[in-house]
């Protein structure tokens, strides 16, 4: 089979990024942190890493818990009112070594004197020197789609330079379904079977979880996700990216009944929030030709409806879901997670009709590397091992 090589210039960064790692100093913090006292029973020790948007993460699992945990955001894209590629490529690419060194001193696992004495060093020399070591992690987990193709390359090269530094086992990740086992970074843990909503900035999906590594998806959006319907209308209002803490914020000062907005009717549990923008589109362009101020005079008013109308679509989809599957523990995953109203509109949901809900640390909402350092860890345990011919595929199927 034909194998695809790590580029040249990766390898060599990696190479003495790698040898930062100092195994007996590592063996010697693992021990304290009590990460091997049980390594067999309590689970793999994983370094995740994601940069399939505009956030590199990084994440250490120590069999049990997130031991360190890191994330370097991208600022520039809000001039830009979204996220540019090539602009979030680059920044990868200068942010991931620093970050993966950082995530690795925060466990003990490295000494930044060292380091820093290290960085120096030939990658010759840090290839020999690595020969000889033995990193205390069992593998290296990574997303590999699906997202932007220039963004998840930095961290599948980065990845694929770690684990043939260190010979470890490359571990891929779908990131969707690491939003959903972020369900089990910390407790409470949603019993199986689940029903899990994954609301982000690019999907959208009703996801029945009966293990790990058993999700089927119920329903997903047929155009664009809930997420980038919060961004694309805040865009509309004259909002900054991204739009959806925006409009949170606003709606909670507005009425949410003065201004509704078209809901289309998709079949089954489907969703589709493209016709939303459109109806909001034509509503400004309208009123804005009898009064240019008019989106400024009523910005309140009209994030309140347009939250309570993608929150209404949300849930009357998740309430079809669960009178469909009538599975009653209901989860919530993804960066729109954090919206207030939605939680708030969840709680009461639930309340009224008897679920019990779950959803993750903010943290762990938005994209981050504990997820997919935890999905690793599952897929570790579960056998998978990945080679080098490993992609990274923007379109990723399920
Ligand atoms: O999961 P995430 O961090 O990244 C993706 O995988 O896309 O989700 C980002 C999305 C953005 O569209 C952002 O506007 C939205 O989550 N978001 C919110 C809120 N916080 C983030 N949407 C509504 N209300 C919020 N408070
Ligand atoms: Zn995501």
């Amino acid at each position: 089979m034909k194998r695809t090589p790590v580029p040249r210039s990766v390898a060599r960064c990696i190479a003495v990024a790698a040898v930062q790692l100092d195994p007996a100093q590592g063996m010697q913090h693992l021990h304290q942190l009590d990460m091997r006292g049980s390594a067999a029973a309590q689970g793999a020790v994983v370094l995740g890493i994601e940069s399939s948007c505009d956030d590199t993460a990084a994440a250490l699992w120590d069999g049990r818990r997130i031991v360190a945990q890191r994330q370097a955001d991208q600022d520039i894209h809000r001039q830009y009112g979204g996220v540019v590629p090539e602009l979030a490529s680059r920044a990868h690419q200068s942010h991931i070594l620093p970050l993966i060194h950082a995530v690795l001193a925060d466990a003990g696992l490295v000494d930044h004197a060292l380091a820093d004495a290290l960085s120096g060093e030939s990658p010759k020399a840090a290839m020999a020197r690595l020969q000889g070591s033995a990193a205390p992690i069992d593998a290296i987990a990574v997303t590999r789609g699906p997202g932007l193709l220039g963004s998840l390359l930095v961290g599948m090269g980065f990845a694929k330079g770690l684990a043939l530094g260190w010979n470890k086992p490359l571990v891929g990740v779908h990131h969707m379904k690491a939003h959903v086992l972020a369900h089990f970074i910390e407790p409470p843990f949603p019993p199986f079977p689940f029903l899990c909503l994954t609301v982000s900035g690019g999907h959208t999906q009703l996801v029945r979880v009966d293990a790990p590594m058993a999700m089927t998806v119920l329903g997903q959006t047929r155009d664009d996700a809930a997420g980038e319907a919060f961004d694309k209308c805040a865009k509309m209002l004259g909002l900054p990216y991204p739009g959806g803490p925006e409009i949170d914020r606003l709606a909670g000062e507005g009425d949410p009944e003065r201004f509704r907005f078209k809901k289309p009717e998709m079949p089954e549990l489907d969703f589709s929030f493209s016709g939303l923008k459109t109806s909001v589109r034509y509503f400004l362009d309208k009123e804005r030709r009898r009064d240019p101020d008019f989106a400024q005079k009523h910005l309140a008013d009209l994030c309140a409806g347009i939250q309570a109308d993608i929150i209404a679509m949300l849930l009357d989809k998740l309430e079809r879901a669960v009178q469909k599957s009538g599975l009653k523990h209901v989860a919530l995953a993804g960066g729109v997670s954090a919206n207030a109203g939605l939680r708030g509109a969840l709680a009461r949901l639930a309340a009224e009709k008897g679920w019990t809900t779950y959803i993750p640390a903010l943290a762990h909402c938005t994209d981050n590397g504990a997820m997919i350092a935890r999905a690793g860890a599952f897929l570790y345990e579960a056998g998978q091992r990945d080679s080098m011919d490993l992609q990274a595929t923007a379109r990723l199927a399920w």
